[in-house]
């Protein structure tokens, strides 16, 4: 592992050089145990604390396959999937590898007793299967989360339609929490060349599914001039609908939970904030019951903001505990668009407002190839910065996915795999220096 990692850092090594740098046996990696899966029973979800779960295992390091690639992982992030993996909710993922396990020979590999996370990375390509021809080894990349088999015409034109379709380190085995990675080739795109290691491996996931969400044709569809609510506007998703809605015209309304966070926000560009906290929403007046009149107030407080208008278009993912309102306040016409549930998937609405008033509810996940390219070619143009606010070592990852489980963080967490160092891989420091404030504005916020 370190002659990968001495190659790495030297800056030197050439494409030869990576092919014959012998591969280890195994390597270090994050995982969750299959059978400890119950070992939360009977607790809230906030009192699972995701640093009993997670562990760091020296696992064997897996076949190559056709169309895959072995990738030297120098950093990582946290995203709310690993949350979710590591307190076994809604259920544990190893029922997802088990599913894969049963497609193929080759697939046989992913069904495991334990499950190495991750869904973000970036780092070298060190080594690629049979048919890759578009990659090498060396390539400095970055790799999207989607995994897909398109052997089935349903995903043909739109990837994320595949009915084998996957994400990586979630539902698949052998993500990017780790020394070294296994991808389809497919997933690998260029590193941003003005990044470090730990800047390009964060924005991946969150990035291409608010593009996909908020941008593109199959979610939101965003235009000039649209009035977005976006909750949890700093947050791993939040924080990249805001930069889309700021780029495209668009007028953010920004929701957030604290001084601190709207301070982040306006740093970006934004205008109109609303900090929930400070102005005490409450939605549910108990556990069972939604209070209209808290809807009514909210969508005051949009319109006080926005001068009159109501929300083109609501960025969606806290599910229960605001969907009625995000179903209110959008305008009569207007686009809910919800990729997730963090406070619970079984949501409510008043049908009326949304039927009457000619509303749409549009379902969001991830991102198909194309998006995601697209996605990260932004980045790669310094159009879309990271948000990275702080990294951990790969041995305080369940630090890292507690501060993501509490929501202590801001924006993204990084997590250093082989990198040793925060501050390395940078090799655009001419644009680099042109958008160095926006590229550090989470750092250490
Ligand atoms: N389908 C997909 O492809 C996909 C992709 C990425 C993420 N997700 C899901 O999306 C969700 C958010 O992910 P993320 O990476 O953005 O997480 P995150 O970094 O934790 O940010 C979410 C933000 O939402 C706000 N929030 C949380 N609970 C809320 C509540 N009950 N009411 C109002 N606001 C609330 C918080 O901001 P404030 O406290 O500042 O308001 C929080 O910072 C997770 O459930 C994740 O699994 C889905």
């Amino acid at each position: 592992m370190n002659e990968i990692r001495d190659a790495v850092l030297s800056g030197e090594a050439t494409p030869e050089d990576y092919a014959h740098i012998p591969l280890p046996a195994s390597y270090r990696a994050v995982t969750v145990h299959a059978d400890e899966t119950g070992m939360f029973e009977g607790l809230e979800t906030r009192e699972k604390d995701p640093r009993k779960a997670l562990h760091l295992d020296e696992v064997a390091l897996p076949e190559l396959g056709p169309g895959e690639a072995l990738v030297a992982v120098m950093a990582s992030a946290i995203n709310y999937n690993t949350v979710w993996s590591s307190i076994f909710e809604p259920v544990p993922t190893f029922a997802f590898l088990r599913k894969y396990g049963r497609l193929s020979e080759l697939t046989k590999r992913h069904d495991l007793p334990y499950h190495i996370l991750g869904s973000d990375l970036s780092g070298v390509v060190l080594r690629v299967g049979a048919g890759v021809n578009k990659w090498k080894p060396g390539d400095q990349v970055v790799a999207h989360c989607q995994s897909v088999e398109l052997e089935d015409a349903a995903g043909h034109g739109d990837t994320m339609l595949d009915p084998e379709q996957r994400i990586w380190g979630f539902e698949t085995n052998f993500g990017g929490l780790a020394e070294i990675a296994l991808v389809k080739a497919n997933q690998l795109m260029p590193k941003p060349a003005h990044l470090t290691w730990e800047e390009a491996a964060s924005p991946g996931l969150v990035n291409s599914t608010a593009y996909r969400q908020l941008v593109s044709r199959n979610g939101a569809g965003m235009k000039q001039g649209d009035v977005v609510l976006i909750w949890g506007a700093s947050g791993g998703l939040g924080s990249y609908a805001t930069q889309y809605a700021l780029n495209g015209g668009a007028i953010p309304v920004c929701v957030v939970s604290s001084p601190q966070k709207a301070e982040i926000c306006r740093a970006m560009g934004a205008e109109l904030i609303v900090d929930r906290n400070a102005e005490g929403y409450r939605f549910w007046s108990d556990p069972a019951t939604q209070d209209p009149k808290e809807w009514q107030r909210f969508g005051a407080r949009i319109r006080e903001l926005t001068g009159g208008d109501d929300p083109d278009i609501v960025f969606e993912h806290p599910g229960r505990e605001t969907f009625g309102a995000s179903v209110y306040v959008a305008r009569r016409g207007g686009t809910i668009v919800t990729c997730a549930s963090t406070s619970g998937f079984m949501h409510e609405y008043d049908n009326r407002y949304l039927w009457m008033n000619l509303k749409r509810v549009i379902g969001s996940h991830f991102a198909n190839y194309r998006e995601a390219w697209e996605a990260n070619r932004l980045v790669q143009k310094a159009m879309i910065h990271p948000t990275l606010s702080r990294s951990y070592g790969l041995e305080q990852a369940g630090q890292a996915a507690f501060d993501v489980h509490r929501n202590l963080h801001q924006g993204k967490v990084g997590v250093l795999c082989l990198a040793p160092a925060e501050g390395l891989g940078v090799s655009n420091g001419a644009l680099r220096d042109r958008h160095r404030s926006e590229i550090e504005r989470f750092r250490d916020v």
